[in-house]
């Protein structure tokens, strides 16, 4: 039985990103623009009800419609959507639009415009709920920069969290970059929503503008990236993310194994996605790569989608999952080998933090892929560049009098601030961190008394 997703998409970029993600999901599993079966190999359909209701028409046949909402403080891009070749996909009571949009301000997406919305939709996400055998979670597709998925996004996750105190609550948060969009609060607007984040995200899983930019030109050799040549590549990361969950396997089979895997401190799930090797759907290139190739392409920080360079920090963790025709034992061995000549990249104090997993389905017009989703000390990197934007202004109490006129208190900003202090610190925090001897020795005496049964411990929560 799947265990179901609940997608929730929110303002431009999350509407536009999620279009991008179900198209490409869509030929994943073998389904039109309709939402009918279409293929021919039944893996695409074991686990297709992770994302996908399905709804029973005449002539038995079967529509598979996206368990998805999709909402924005103004029509413009959802009645896009709607009017798209993918329109009929989606249920119609499941859009949810505003009229004024919230002009960039966290603190209209948060307080006033979005706050008035945010009864509807509830609404609409409970009675997709309902309809679930056994919600495992939700992902909340959003920018940062902005004002609805930043804001309203925040206030979203903060009213799952109340009524989904169980379930996991995991995100796609598009971070704004200089080099895509000129609008000069979103610093404000995103260091407003990592302070939410922290509390109220189980697996941030974090994109970066400035990185997906610099692939477009750099990788995929566009002049002039558009967002659409941009959401090709989140929607590809995306596919690989999700492909543990939506396709039969033993390791990573739920968001919540994912997270265990994944999180060792709660407040540090900010999670760094890179995936290998790039594809042009236009180009049609089709490359193919040895799965040492792929490892250490995973790895490399021309193919992560955060501006952050891992070499400066260290893994905590790493989820892989290689698609397509690789065998395990070459994909086992060239993680382990990758981890050996670079010890000093890992911590060593979680032993095994990389695990290994893989599908035979592989991603539409490739070969091969290999996606990993990090977890290092470096994306601290991410953090510093936003705070250093936000404190240049915040000094001076610039543009504060547009979120204080929403009736926010300034406190917030502070609090913003010092709680990405914070956050900084602890990644540096365990970056530096040893198997300290002193640390040793304190916790051989505590366990001294303590009867060791013989267990087998398995290295990752398989199912
Ligand atoms: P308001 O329009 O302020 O009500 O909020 P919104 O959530 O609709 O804002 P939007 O998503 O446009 O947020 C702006 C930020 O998102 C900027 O950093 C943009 O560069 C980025 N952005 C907007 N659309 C896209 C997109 O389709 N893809 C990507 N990758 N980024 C986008
Ligand atoms: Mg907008």
């Amino acid at each position: 039985m799947p265990r179901e997703i609940i997608n929730v998409q929110a303002g431009q970029a999350g509407n536009q990103i999620g279009e991008s993600f179900w198209k490409t999901l869509l030929a994943e599993h073998g389904l039109d623009e309709q939402g009918m079966y279409q293929g021919s190999d039944p893996l695409q359909l074991e686990r297709v009800g992770v994302l996908f209701n399905e709804v029973d028409l005449p002539g038995s046949k079967i529509k598979y419609v996206p368990r998805s909402v999709q909402i924005d403080l103004e029509a413009g891009v959802c009645n896009r959507i709607r009017s798209s070749s993918i329109g009929s996909l989606f249920r119609p009571d499941t859009f949810l639009t505003g009229t004024t949009g919230a002009g960039n301000n966290w603190a209209k997406g948060f307080y006033t415009e979005g706050a008035e919305l945010v009864d509807s939709i509830l609404e609409i996400v409970r009675k997709q709920a309902e309809a679930c055998d056994a919600l495992q979670g939700f992902q909340v597709l959003h920018s940062l920069g902005g004002g609805t998925g930043s804001g309203l996004g925040s206030l979203l996750l903060s009213k799952f969290r109340e009524e989904f105190p169980d379930r996991i609550l995991s995100t796609y948060s598009i971070l704004p970059s200089p080099k895509v969009s000129e609008t000069v609060v979103e610093p404000y607007n995103a260091l407003l929503a990592i302070n939410q984040l922290v509390e109220n995200s189980d697996l941030a899983i974090s994109i970066d503008n400035e990185a997906l930019y610099d692939i477009a030109v750099r990788t995929l050799k566009v002049e002039h990236p558009a967002f659409e040549d941009l959401n090709v590549l989140v929607s590809q990361v995306m596919c690989g993310v999700t492909t543990s969950l939506r396709f039969p396997g033993q390791l990573n089979g739920d968001l919540r194994k994912l997270g265990l895997n994944l999180v060792p401190f709660p407040r540090l799930h900010f999670l760094m996605p890179s995936y290998a090797p790039f594809f042009d759907p236009k180009a049609r290139a089709f490359v193919r790569l040895t799965v040492q190739d792929l490892t250490s392409a995973m790895f490399d920080r021309r193919n992560l989608l955060v501006a952050c360079d891992p070499r400066f920090g260290r893994y905590l963790t790493a989820a892989t999952i290689f698609r397509g025709n690789v065998s395990s034992r070459e994909a086992e061995y060239s993680v382990l080998d990758l981890q050996r000549k670079n010890s000093t990249q890992f911590v060593e104090w979680i032993p095994d933090n990389v695990s290994v997993s893989l599908c035979s389905v592989p991603p539409v017009g490739q070969a091969q892929a290999a996606t990993c989703l990090a977890n290092s000390t470096a994306v601290q990197e991410l953090f510093k560049r936003t705070l250093t934007q936000f404190i240049a202004m915040y000094k001076r109490h610039a543009f504060l009098h547009w979120y204080t006129g929403e009736g926010m208190d300034e406190m917030e900003f502070s609090e913003a601030e010092s709680n990405a202090h914070d956050l900084i610190s602890e990644y540096q925090q365990y970056q530096e961190a040893t198997t300290d001897e002193d640390f040793n020795e304190e916790f051989e005496v505590e366990v001294e008394d303590v009867e060791v049964e013989d267990v087998e411990v398995e290295e990752y929560v398989e199912e």
